[in-house]
């Protein structure tokens, strides 16, 4: 692998934790608040593939909102408008991973330009990234809005390579979401799998190039690679 010029990240589920919803469900909903969380969650990708697939794009906002209305009805939960708008609006509220801040600042200082690539939509990206005070980090938000059409279609990984003006081989894109790092690599990017849970990679006929537990981890490895002190790693290459 080339050492990497820039890297990409996913954003949901990579640098912020999706489930950091789940407390305000459980404040509405008591003992269903992770139940609600994981079915959201799971839902919202599906529409995202789901609409890419029909050809009828429909912001993230909008299939977050929809897969938490189909939510709640599965669940048999009910929900009015303003406990949508409420449970939305903490989607665009979530919390970053906790080693985040740190690992970030260790990548900066390397003189590695920074980029997010997300399914969000352009408001819902720089709202997160804003809430959280990280939005110095990043050199570009770059949001699917601009091509509408969700990961993993190749143009919207096309998208990073143009903003960036690099090589695809010489950005590393990161991702916890194995179905992305594999979309990644099928476009032809470098991908590294930020695999927090030990699950297993998707059979989509693509392997990471590096796997880590965290982005703290894929820190100590760029440091390592790019020559600065180096860190505790647990990458381990496949
Ligand atoms: C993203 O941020 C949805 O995690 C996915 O693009």
């Amino acid at each position: 692998m080339n050492t990497p010029k820039a890297l990409v990240f996913d954003l949901y589920g990579t640098l912020y934790n999706v489930h950091s919803v789940a407390a305000r469900c459980e404040a509405q909903y008591p003992q269903r608040g992770n139940e609600i969380s994981t079915l959201w969650r799971q839902k919202q990708l599906e529409y995202t593939w789901l609409r890419s697939l029909m050809g009828e794009y429909r912001n993230f906002e909008q299939a977050t909102r929809d897969a938490l209305v189909y939510t709640c009805k599965h669940l048999g939960l009910a929900l009015d408008e303003a406990a949508c708008d409420m449970l939305c609006q903490e989607y665009l509220r979530i919390q970053p991973f906790p080693e985040v801040p740190e690992a970030l600042r260790r990548l900066n200082a390397l003189g590695l330009p920074l980029a997010i690539l997300s399914n969000g939509s352009t408001h819902s990206i720089r709202t997160v990234v804003q809430h959280s005070g990280l939005e110095h980090a990043f050199a570009h938000l770059i949001s699917v809005d601009a091509v509408e059409i969700f990961k993993p279609h190749p143009r919207v990984y096309e998208l990073a390579e143009r903003r960036l003006a690099l090589q695809r081989s010489d950005i590393l894109f990161v991702s916890s979401n194995a179905w992305d790092a594999a979309g990644a690599r099928h476009y032809g990017y470098p991908a590294c799998w930020v695999n927090r849970s030990g699950g297993c990679f998707d059979e989509l006929g693509q392997q990471p190039d590096h796997v880590v537990t965290g982005i703290d981890a894929l820190a100590a490895l760029m440091e390592a690679r790019l020559g600065a002190p180096r860190a505790a790693t647990s990458e381990s290459a496949t």
